[in-house]
């Protein structure tokens, strides 16, 4: 595998990783790391609150996301439970923890640093994604710019422009401010802007920092590793939003977005909370590096979904 590239990714153009929705090509899928075997592995050894598992409705207009518990379930039983449910299983950080991955994640940097000499990147993570067939991922954007390589399974991804249409300016800088989680108000309306991709295993797509993006599985076990990295200017480009935010708070120049838009819907769908209710649950706590938040579920392998209802929601931690 040391001898050959890893990355195929023909003739960038100066900055394009960082300024345009970019599809191409990867060889990462043989590397052994992906098989169920290895997965099963890295599962059940990875730090339990660097795992979560989350579980969505089917209709990509409806915010249906909720967390669920997987205390106590063995990598196998995690997969059985994924092949059955609606589940999105989200191994994070996996660079920390397991050297052949951090191995992998660095040379893939390298490799699209060779290709893109103006590509310049720092502060690299990596999670690996485990998904059920038909799970999605709402509308959303992330702080850092994604990257995101197929492993197994097929995938339909949107990668949307950033617009007033999209997101507004406002929710964007709030967002980049870490004042709001990285879910958006969606409009399918806007769907005729966005950029669409169906991805098989050996695809990659990546877009720029902050375009908002979703996803839908299609019939089959999708594994996919995203990896995360900054580039000097997006690092200030958040700081920045950070700094206005701050002035705006000391000063009251601008009130404080306050908007909940598209969020709230999951009240009506019984077993899941609401995002909104959720949003009170989640707070991070910056000395642990943890977020809480409820569990609304927990797997179970023998379920017909592979899940089971908790009576009352708990509370979770991630690690970030
Ligand atoms: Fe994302």
């Amino acid at each position: 595998m040391e001898s050959t590239n890893l990355v195929q990714l023909p003739n960038p153009r100066p900055r394009q990783l960082e300024e345009a929705v970019t599809a191409f090509r990867h060889r990462i899928t043989d590397s052994g790391l992906f098989t169920d075997e290895s997965l099963v592995r890295i599962l059940d050894g990875h730090p339990s609150e660097f795992l979560a598992v989350s579980r969505m409705g089917s209709d990509c207009r409806k915010y249906e996301w909720s967390e669920g518990d997987l205390t106590g379930l063995g990598g196998a039983e995690l997969l059985t439970a994924v092949r059955k449910g609606r589940l999105w299983l989200n191994v994070r950080k996996v660079t920390r923890f397991w050297p052949e991955l951090n191995r992998l994640v660095e040379r893939l940097y390298s490799e699209l640093e060779q290709r893109c000499p103006e590509f310049r990147t720092s502060r690299h993570s990596a999670n690996i994604l485990i998904s059920s067939p038909k799970a999605l991922v709402y509308y959303h954007l992330d702080l850092p710019q994604n990257i995101l390589w197929q492993v197994r399974g097929h995938k339909r991804i949107w990668v949307y422009p950033i617009n007033e249409r999209t997101v507004s300016s406002e929710v964007l800088e709030s967002t980049l401010a870490s004042e709001r989680l990285e879910d958006l108000p969606y409009d399918p309306d806007t769907d005729a802007m966005a950029e669409v991709f169906d991805l098989a295993s050996g695809d990659v797509v990546t877009w720029p920092q902050n375009c908002p993006h979703r996803v839908e599985n299609a019939g089959d076990l999708n594994i996919s590793l995203s990896t995360e990295h900054y580039t000097a200017a997006q690092l200030r480009r958040i700081r920045v939003a950070q700094a206005n935010s701050a002035i705006r708070k000391a000063t009251g120049l601008t009130s404080r977005s306050v908007r909940t838009d598209g969020l709230g819907y999951a009240m009506k769908y019984g077993v899941l909370l609401a995002s909104r209710t959720s949003q009170r649950w989640i707070r991070r706590r910056q000395d642990h590096k943890l977020i809480e938040y409820p569990r609304t579920f927990r797997v179970n392998p023998s379920a017909a979904d592979g899940v089971e209802p908790l009576d009352a929601p708990v509370a979770g931690t991630v690690g970030y």
